[in-house]
C-alpha cells in the first residue's frame, strides 16, 4: 500500500492505473476509521480493481464552534487497518496541498433546498466545504466509483445532486449502515461518550425504527410519529433532540401521504455528543 502526500505523486499512480485500463474506486475519509470505514472500503473493492482511501480532516467543513480541533488524528493505526483491509493507496494531503491559497478558496454550493435544512439548518456552510473538498478530492483521484455511507444520508444527497449538476465522470455507491451489536451506528464521534451515554445511544435506532414500523403499517400522521418520537427519545436519556424528520429521500422535503419511498432521520445529543442516525423505506 503507498501512502501519498501530494496530488502529484497521486496522480502519477492513478495514470499508470489507467493505463493498464484498471477501474478505480474511492473511499473519502476524515481518518479516525472504524468498522463502518472499512465496510465502505470492503464495498469499494468490489466495484473495483484499486482502492484509494483519503485521510483528510476538512476545516472547510466546520464551525467556528465544532471539534476541528479535537478532531482524532489517528494516522498510523489509520494506515495499518487501511492495509490490513487490502487498500492500494492511501492519500494523506496537508491542509495547504487541499487549499494552497487559503480562505481565498472557490467554493462548490449545491441548492438550498437540500443544503438550508436539517444538518444545514444547524451547521451553516457545512455541506459547501463538504462539496468543495469532495469535488477536489474526485478531480484528484479521478475514481470510476466512490463510495459513500448511508449514516450521513443528507451528505450523500447533497453529492449526488453535485455530482449530477456538475456532470461529473464518477459512479456513487451508498453503503449500508455499520452497527454495533446492540444497533448503534458505527460513528467516530461515539468514542466521546461516557459508559452510562453508550447504554443510552441506541435508543435512537429502536425509535427511529418504530417510526418506520408505523410508516410500514400504513400511518401517515407524521408530525404525530414525528413528535411520540422525540418525545420517547428525551424519556430514553437523550439531553435533547435536533430533529426527527420524515422526508422524501431525495428531495429532504417533508414527506407526503402519498409518497411510498420515506427517509426517516434522527439526531440526538448525549452531553457534547451528537448521534446521527437513519432508516430508509423504499416502496412500501
Ligand atoms: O463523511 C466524511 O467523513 C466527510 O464529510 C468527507 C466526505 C470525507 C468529506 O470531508
Amino acid at each position: 500500500m503507498n501512502s501519498f502526500e501530494t496530488i502529484k505523486k497521486l496522480r502519477m499512480q492513478v495514470r499508470d492505473w489507467k493505463s493498464q485500463g484498471l477501474r478505480i474506486g474511492f473511499v473519502p475519509t476524515m481518518g479516525n476509521l472504524h468498522d463502518g470505514h472499512l465496510s465502505l472500503v470492503e464495498l469499494a473493492k468490489a466495484h473495483a480493481d484499486r482502492v484509494v482511501v483519503s485521510i483528510f480532516v476538512n476545516p472547510l467543513q466546520f464551525g467556528p464552534d465544532e471539534d476541528f480541533d479535537s478532531y482524532p488524528r489517528t494516522f498510523e493505526s489509520d494506515q495499518a487497518k487501511l492495509l490490513a483491509t487490502g487498500v492500494d493507496a492511501v492519500f494523506y494531503p496537508a491542509v495547504d496541498e487541499m487549499y494552497p491559497h487559503g480562505e481565498f478558496q472557490t467554493i462548490v454550493s449545491v441548492p438550498e433546498t437540500l443544503t438550508g435544512l436539517l444538518e444545514g439548518a444547524s451547521r451553516p456552510g457545512h455541506f459547501d466545504g463538504v462539496t468543495t473538498v469532495v469535488a477536489k478530492l474526485f478531480n484528484m483521484v479521478q475514481a470510476d466509483v466512490a463510495v459513500f455511507g448511508q449514516k450521513d444520508f443528507q451528505q450523500y444527497c447533497v453529492i449526488e445532486r453535485m455530482v449530477s449538476d456538475l456532470a461529473l465522470p464518477v459512479e456513487l455507491v451508498k453503503a449500508p449502515i455499520a452497527r454495533s451489536e446492540d444497533g448503534l451506528a458505527l460513528s467516530s464521534r461515539n468514542q466521546y461518550l461516557t459508559a452510562s451515554q453508550r447504554v443510552i445511544a441506541p435508543k435512537l435506532h429502536t425509535v427511529l425504527t418504530d417510526v418506520a414500523a408505523a410508516l410500514t403499517s400504513g400511518n401517515r400522521n407524521f408530525n404525530e410519529l414525528q413528535q411520540t418520537a422525540q418525545q420517547q427519545l428525551l424519556s430514553d436519556g437523550f439531553d435533547s433532540v435536533d430533529y426527527v424528520q420524515i422526508v422524501h429521500p431525495k428531495s429532504l422535503q417533508p414527506s407526503d401521504s402519498q409518497d411510498s419511498e420515506f427517509a426517516v432521520l434522527g439526531v440526538a445529543r448525549l452531553g457534547k455528543t451528537r448521534l446521527l442516525d437513519n432508516i430508509l423505506l423504499n416502496k412500501i
